[in-house]
């Protein structure tokens, strides 16, 4: 699989660009995160394997294609991971649901853990672990360094913007975990924002400053 594979599916751009508005209102940007979370699951869940298995239909049984192995883990990258959350369960109900609490210091732009609560036999499922926004990379490369501790060994990274400094530092960090996003921007600024981005996402799903 790519390291890196941008989801440029034409209904994925345009609510990427409604989100990136500075003038979109919270409940508006939380709306098209939602239903871009669900747009982004089918291409990150596009190869998993199937098995078969024996259905009656009203007309005839048959061999139906059927998800094989244990339940995908689906890990949030708080805050702004519950974003994107939500919309993955929609497609995914029965995905087993962990998260990684991290914060930025606001200085040094490294990544403090403050909660950690992952599903249980993490090494035989297929681990999402989603944050809307792949920026120095160094969050991302933190909670990945954290499942892989609590034993995940089959890793998927879901974004929404990643930032050419972002993906590098996760390929050099975690080359076996495929990276997925809606767009990759410009740059970092020098607070650590996208460039051109879309502001703090936390701040325009919650309404938050
Ligand atoms: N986190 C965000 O929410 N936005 C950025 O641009 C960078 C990190």
């Amino acid at each position: 699989m790519e390291h890196l594979t941008i989801i440029d599916h034409p209904l994925v751009q345009h609510k990427l660009t409604l989100m990136r508005r500075k003038e979109t209102p919270s409940a508006t940007f939380r709306q098209l995160l939602w239903e871009t979370s669900m747009l982004l699951t089918y291409e990150i869940t596009r190869d998993l394997p199937l098995t078969t298995m024996n259905v009656d239909t009203p007309i005839c049984p048959m061999m139906a294609p059927i998800l094989d192995g244990k339940k995908l883990a689906l890990v949030s990258i708080l805050r702004a991971g519950n974003g994107l959350r939500d919309g993955i369960l929609e497609v995914i109900p029965a995905a087993r649901v962990g998260f990684v609490g991290l914060y930025r210091d606001e200085k040094t732009l490294e990544p403090i853990e403050y909660y950690c609560k992952v599903p249980p036999e993490l090494d035989h499922r297929l681990v999402i672990a989603v944050d809307p926004m792949l920026a120095t990379g160094n969050s991302s490369v933190a909670a990945i360094n954290r499942l892989k501790e609590a034993g995940a060994n089959d890793l998927r990274m879901l974004c929404l913007l990643a930032s050419p400094e972002g993906v590098e530092r996760m390929k050099d960090a975690h080359p076996d975990v495929p990276v997925f996003t809606a767009a990759l921007d410009e740059k970092l600024d020098e607070r650590g924002y996208i460039v051109p981005g879309l502001g703090d996402a936390g701040d325009r799903m919650f309404g938050t400053t």
